[in-house]
Order: structure tokens, then sequence, then C-alpha cells
């Protein structure tokens, strides 16, 4: 049995254990037995249930610093299935000087996973941003980045082992026109650092599935034929990769028509398929058209993963418009999330939950 199938098989016994606690653990099934001529208990129907009867995660992006709001920290705990550190795990907020290392936000994660019975999300070991001044503009020569790369692989991927289910390894390392971008790491180490980097992950936490995450990769594109190439010649070399993520920072009306089709020919090259950071923006401001426009857009992102069995799931960049990453990065766009500013459930939610088939 390969390490990959072997993989499959413990995420999968996982999952029945958290099935089973769901159903047997409930504080209510133990203070109030039902009586026999109690009404039956009417759940409200949330995005993880729907997600679980089509036998995948759904996820969304954790801003550390709004667990504490009761808000925002219930519909995450109850909504979903699987969290992203949004920030925390990244390299400047992990290792901000060399050799010292912060993990306090991504324990509190880990913790508030276990928590709800969350599957975590680890997001990222190497990547161009958020990477510190030491990392970017330190100088080293291949010998010693090579060094740092794998010690923070090691570092961090050791720290959370068995807690993670997915690592994004590597983020974000491909040119629209599929060359590889000029990252310090392409420059330095060559093209080799991400065979480099997958199995120094593999040997720090050999039980995460371990994934190579991008934007603009979720139709056939000259970028996602790139990373295509390149998952292909790893998988060749017997590079421990599992997973390809489609981030799907997406724009209203404009969902690629070829993304189903993109997510099989990845799943038949072996690999699992997620889509990991789901927003889908407007022009601002928004109104009842773009939000019904939205809301189709929603569906068909997560349809399309339903659609293919090697789709393991689908997580959104957040919860609400209040919080997005998009209105600051985006200028005169935004609006990208299932719940609105007031943490109302927008027509996008309905979205989510049809195209996971409920
Ligand atoms: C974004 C966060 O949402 C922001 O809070 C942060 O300021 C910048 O990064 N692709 C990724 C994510 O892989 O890490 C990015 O998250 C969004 C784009």
């Amino acid at each position: 049995m390969s390490p990959h199938v072997r993989k499959a098989a413990v995420v999968a016994a996982a999952g029945t254990l958290v099935a089973g606690l769901a159903i047997y653990g409930s504080a209510q099934a133990q203070e109030e037995p039902v009586q026999p001529h109690d009404p039956p208990v009417t759940q409200q129907s949330t995005l993880r249930a729907a997600a679980e009867a089509s036998g995948r995660f759904v996820g969304t992006a954790i801003n550390d610093g709004l667990l504490s709001d009761p808000t925002y920290s219930s519909i995450a705990s109850s909504e979903f299935s699987s969290v992203t550190a949004e920030n925390v795990m990244k390299w400047e907020a992990v290792q901000p000087s060399q050799g010292s290392f912060d993990f306090s936000g991504g324990d509190r994660l880990v913790d508030f996973a276990q928590a709800n019975d969350q599957q975590v999300w680890g997001h990222t070991l190497v990547w161009h941003s958020q990477l510190p001044g030491w990392v970017s503009g330190g100088g080293f020569g291949a010998d010693e980045l090579r060094g740092v790369m794998n010690d923070h692989i090691a570092e961090v991927a050791g720290h959370f082992a068995g807690e993670v289910a997915y690592w994004d390894v590597v983020n974000e390392a491909f040119n629209e026109d599929g060359t590889r971008r000029q990252s310090v790491f392409q420059t330095t180490l060559g093209d080799g650092y991400i065979a480099e980097a997958f199995r120094a992950a593999d040997a720090a936490d050999p039980n995460a599935k371990l994934c190579i995450n991008d934007y603009n990769i979720e139709g056939v594109n000259a970028k996602s034929d790139g990373v295509y190439e390149l998952v292909s010649s790893l998988l060749d070399q017997g590079v421990p990769i599992d997973c390809v993520g489609f981030q799907s920072h997406l724009i209203v009306g404009q969902v690629p028509g070829d993304l189903q089709q993109n997510i099989e020919r990845f799943t038949e090259l072996g690999v699992e398929v997620v889509l990991t950071e789901i927003d889908i923006r407007m022009t601002m401001p928004s109104d009842a058209a773009k939000l019904e426009q939205q809301r189709q857009d929603y569906e068909t992102v997560v349809a399309a993963c339903t659609a293919v069995p090697g789709c393991a799931g689908a997580t959104v960049w957040g919860i609400s418009d209040r919080d997005s990453w998009v209105p600051d990065v985006f200028p005169g766009e935004g609006a990208a999330c299932p719940w609105d500013e007031n943490y109302q459930r927008k027509p996008a939610y309905d979205g989510i939950v049809a195209g996971f088939g409920s």
C-alpha cells in the first residue's frame, strides 16, 4: 500500500469518528432524553451538513482576531467542518526572525478546530508573500536558503504534525503564462525547490496530505497547464504530492466554463483537488441582480467539485463581507462572501447548499 493510499484511509477513518461524535456527543442528548411523544428534533441545516451529505468537507478561512467575537465564532464552529488559518500559519507569523518560532495563533486555531470536530487545513509553508525580509532579502546562497526552507518546513509541519489534515506546501509558484514565478526560492534554488519542499513536508508530517495551491488555475489555461505538467512530473519522480488547491478567487459572472473539466483532468492524475479559498467578488455597490448571479456562481463552483469524486471539499475565504480581504486588495470590489456585513446569510449561502446537492 502506498503511503498516499494509507493517508486516505486514515482520514476516512477520522471522518467516521467525527461523524460518530457529532451524533452521540451532544450535550442535549445527555441532559434531555427524548420522550416518546416529543416531536422529532428539527435541526437548522448548515453548510457542514450539506457538505457531509455529499461526502465532502466545507471550510472557511479563520481570522484569528475575530475568534473572540461570539457571532463570528458561532458561525465558524457550526457551519464548517474544516478551518484554514487566514494568516497565523504563514512564514511571517510563525518565524518572524530566524530561529524564533511563534505557534500561538496556529495553536489557537487547532484548539478551536478540535473543540468543534473540525479538520485543520495548514496554510502555508513556502510562499513568496508574507515572507519576512530576513528570507526574501537575506542574500542567502543556495545551500543556506535550502537549509532555511527545510528548517522552516521541519519546524512548522513538525509542530502541527497529527493536527493538520492537509498542508499547502507551496503556494502561488506560477506566473500567468505557466512559467515559474521568480520568487527568492525559484531564483536561488531553481526548479527543484518544489520537489524538495514536498519531501521535507512529508518527512515532518507523513500523515498530512500535501498540496500545491494557486489562483487563476480554475479553468484550463496556460497557468493551470503549468501546474498540471509540474504535478505529472512530481508524481513520475515519486515526490509525495497528494492534492492541488484551486484558490478560486473569482468574479461574479465569470466562473470558468471548464472548471469541472479541469478538476477532472487533475484527479485523473491521481491527486485530489480542493477549492481552497473561494470568494466571488463584484463591483460595488451590490444589488439584487448581482447577488442572484453570485448565488448561481457559488452553486456552479461547488457543484463542479461535487460532480467529481476526487474533489474532496471546498473552503470559502472568510465568512462575512465585513471581514473579507477583497476590498483591501481589489479597490471598488467586494461583497464576495456568503454572509453579509451584518452576518446575515446571503443568497450565496443557498448556492453553496445547492452546489453540494442538498
Ligand atoms: C490574504 C489574507 O486574507 C489577508 O488577510 C492578508 O492580508 C493577505 O493574504 N491567496 C492566499 C491567501 O493564498 O493567503 C491570501 O490571504 C489571499 C490570496
